[in-house]
């Protein structure tokens, strides 16, 4: 009896990791073939080399089904990744706040808009509307947001520094399901600099600022790091230029 319990729960792993290995092998593929679909943006290409999206999405725990959020999703790099990464069965949230439609002009908002003409992306769901309004209650298993908490933080006008990046994580907290997860990549920024003059962040104001909003920290990344960026730079200087050192930080919702 013990013996058959025992082949029964070995046969009932391997059949298990057998359907996950082929659901990644699934995921890797779509996401292998997004990069090459025509309606991408123009400068999506030039961004892939040093943002590593399949690694990414495997680090930050995306799979095929789930129910995604893209915080301030900008002209929908990342938003496109996910929607390949989740597939048919799965839906992407692309959320910019409505701050988008003055930054550059609304280019961003446009470019964003442009990915989705024609039914292009037909599982993402786009929307303008500030974080304290989304209408999101234990809903999403992963929320993103990337490359932005340094803007909200390091704010002096229209966003309100750490009172601002808690309004953002609270709004994040409340949509996830609980056990979801909440992943952050920002520009790594080191004390005694300018990190607001250079766009960046000290990773450990991220990590504060997850545990502040009720997140349980789960494990950080140097996946996007580069060794050779002495964090002294705007993130906008030519040689760093889609090349920064990058953290990835992934935390929880409690159960
Ligand atoms: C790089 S996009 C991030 C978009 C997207 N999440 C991604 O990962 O590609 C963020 C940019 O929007 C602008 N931005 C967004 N929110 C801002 C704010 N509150 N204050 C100033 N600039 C902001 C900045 O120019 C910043 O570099």
């Amino acid at each position: 009896m013990k013996n058959l319990f025992i082949a029964v729960l070995a046969l009932s792993f391997i059949a298990f990791t057998s359907v996950s290995f082929a659901e990644d092998k699934a995921m890797a593929e779509r996401i292998k073939l997004q990069l090459k679909s025509p309606g991408r943006d123009q400068f999506d290409a030039i961004k892939d080399p040093g943002r590593k999206p399949l690694e990414v999405v495997q680090f930050f725990g995306i799979k095929e089904g789930m129910t995604v959020l893209d915080m301030f999703t900008g002209a929908g790099y990342n938003t496109e990744i996910f929607s390949a990464a989740v597939g048919p069965k799965g839906v992407v949230y692309a959320q910019n706040y409505h701050f988008v439609l003055q930054l550059i002009k609304g280019a961003r908002h446009k470019s964003m808009l442009a990915r989705l003409v024609n039914g292009r992306l037909p599982n993402v769901r786009y929307m303008v509307v500030d974080a304290e309004d989304m209408p999101f209650d234990n809903a999403i298993d992963v929320a993103y947001w990337g490359f932005n908490m340094h803007d909200v933080y390091n704010s002096v006008e229209a966003h309100e520094g750490e009172a601002g990046v808690q309004t953002y994580l609270r709004a994040m907290y409340r949509a996830l399901k609980p056990g979801g997860i909440i992943g952050i990549s920002d520009h790594v920024g080191e004390a005694g600099y300018d990190n607001v003059e250079f766009h960046r962040i000290e990773p450990r104001i991220i990590k504060e600022m997850l545990k502040k909003a009720g997140f349980t920290i789960e494990a950080t990344s140097d996946l996007l790091g580069n060794p050779s960026d002495g964090h002294s730079q705007s993130i906008y200087a030519e040689e760093l230029r889609y090349n920064t050192d990058r953290i990835l930080v992934r935390a929880r919702k409690p159960k």
